[in-house]
């Protein structure tokens, strides 16, 4: 099986998930060229434990910022502190800084919403591609092509300052090799500037739009869960201290942080179905399934399947720190980052990403909110899981870190 083909209904100019984007390109020379450029210059161990710096200092600006407002006594929402973080991290990591200048910060963020309201929209388009195709026709076209060319335009420009003033900012590994390879420098495969474009707006978005939302919902969890909240803290306390931040160094010495985000990831995945074409026709649970079907694979069910798992709506982080449930995660049950060739490649990332900032949320502050619990309903019509709500609460210092 395979993610579908290139040419999707009108829509494979799109930036998001069109025909020169990566997520949804098929297998073959231009993914493979593609990936294994992510993730030597990326997404890989290597190249994470090389641009462990940059998160260590976006860590610390994430705490200030944060304490300042809880200085002043001022609310907070959890997913717009947790997309700057993180938009700052995936700016340093693949464009050295020069994303997040003159104001785009701004402007991304309006796209990533923008982009987060269609995405709905685009996945249809995307799967009911065959049958639409054949009756001519073309859903959303318009829509998604306006903001995906105004955010073409914004990339274009922010690629062009990063060639122009390579000095003025620090050079990030990744955009170097894509730019090498767009002029057919040494690349085994000689990609386009638009594929680079249709790269940097998946990432920001898809990675962007999933850390989010987990972050949102463990600190939602844990807000209204203080036992567990409590046992967190006495954990990140004992191996941590008081007088430093967590960092990602501390993320394996941390099962119960651990547990708790994967408990999570379990009940809330961000991305609840995976779109799939098959290549080739298989057997699939007993049923054949034939060439070129489209399937959608509901991992959220999946999670939630008492044949897998006891207790499967309950939340019972137990079940990641016992070894008979490790096999499980090895059986293939626990799918929050997808399985296989095109499973995901950030997930290295995100675990630090989620692990850092939720350990510092528990770590530094007191959370206030208003009423007794937060409102944990699903928003409906979105590809991503999100909250339906926002979450917005009042952080109180709990330790100072100097
Ligand atoms: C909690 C955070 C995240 C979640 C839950 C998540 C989940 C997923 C899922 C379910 C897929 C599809 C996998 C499949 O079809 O089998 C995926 C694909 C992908 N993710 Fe993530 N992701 C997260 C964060 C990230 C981050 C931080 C990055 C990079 C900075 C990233 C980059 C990608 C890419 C490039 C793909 C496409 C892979 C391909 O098509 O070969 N993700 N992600």
């Amino acid at each position: 099986m395979n993610v579908p083909s290139h040419g999707a209904i009108g829509l494979d100019q799109c930036l998001v998930l069109g025909s020169s984007g990566f997520i949804r390109a098929s297998y073959g020379d231009y993914w493979k060229f593609m990936k294994k450029l992510i993730t030597t210059n990326m997404l890989g161990s290597y190249a994470l434990e090389r641009s462990k710096g940059v998160r260590a200092v976006e860590l610390m600006r994430f705490y200030r910022n944060m304490l300042d407002k809880a200085m002043n006594k001022q609310s907070v929402e959890i997913h717009e502190e947790a997309l700057r973080f993180l938009n700052n991290i995936l700016d340093k990591m693949s464009m050295g800084g020069c994303f997040m200048k003159e104001k785009n910060e701004e402007k991304v963020s309006k796209f990533s919403v923008e982009l987060a309201a269609l995405t709905q929209k685009i996945f249809l388009a995307q799967v009911l591609r065959s049958p639409l195709e054949k009756i001519g026709i073309s859903p959303f076209k318009k829509e998604i092509m306006d903001v995906s060319n105004r955010f073409e335009e914004l990339l274009e420009n922010i690629i062009a300052k990063y060639e122009e003033k390579v000095d003025e900012h620090q050079c990030a590994e990744i955009m170097d090799k894509l730019l090498a390879a767009s002029r057919g420098e040494n690349a085994e495969y000689k990609i386009t500037r638009k594929h680079i474009k249709a790269l940097l707006a998946e990432l920001f978005f898809g990675a962007g739009e999933t850390s989010t939302s987990t972050m949102r919902w463990t600190m939602a969890e844990l807000i209204n869960n203080p036992k567990i909240l409590e046992r967190l803290r006495g954990e990140i306390d004992s191996v941590v201290g008081k007088t430093r931040l967590v960092e990602e160094t501390d993320l394996p010495k941390l099962p119960y942080l651990q547990a708790v985000i994967k408990e999570f990831l379990r009940l809330h995945p961000a991305v609840p179905l995976l779109p799939r074409d098959v290549v080739q026709g298989c057997k699939v649970g007993g049923f054949y399934v034939p060439e070129s079907t489209s399937l959608v694979i509901n991992v959220y069910a999946m999670m939630r399947d008492h044949d897998s798992w006891k207790d499967p709506d309950d939340f019972k982080l137990e079940r990641f720190l016992e070894k008979e449930e490790e096999k499980r995660e090895k059986l293939m049950k626990f799918l929050p980052f997808g399985s296989g060739r095109r499973g995901c490649p950030g997930s290295n990332l995100s675990h630090i990403l989620v692990g850092i900032a939720i350990g510092v949320m528990v770590q530094c502050f007191d959370w206030k909110i208003e009423g007794e619990k937060v409102n944990m309903e699903e928003a409906s019509g979105r590809v991503f899981l999100a909250m339906a709500h926002p979450l917005e609460c009042t952080p109180r210092p709990r330790i100072l870190i100097p």
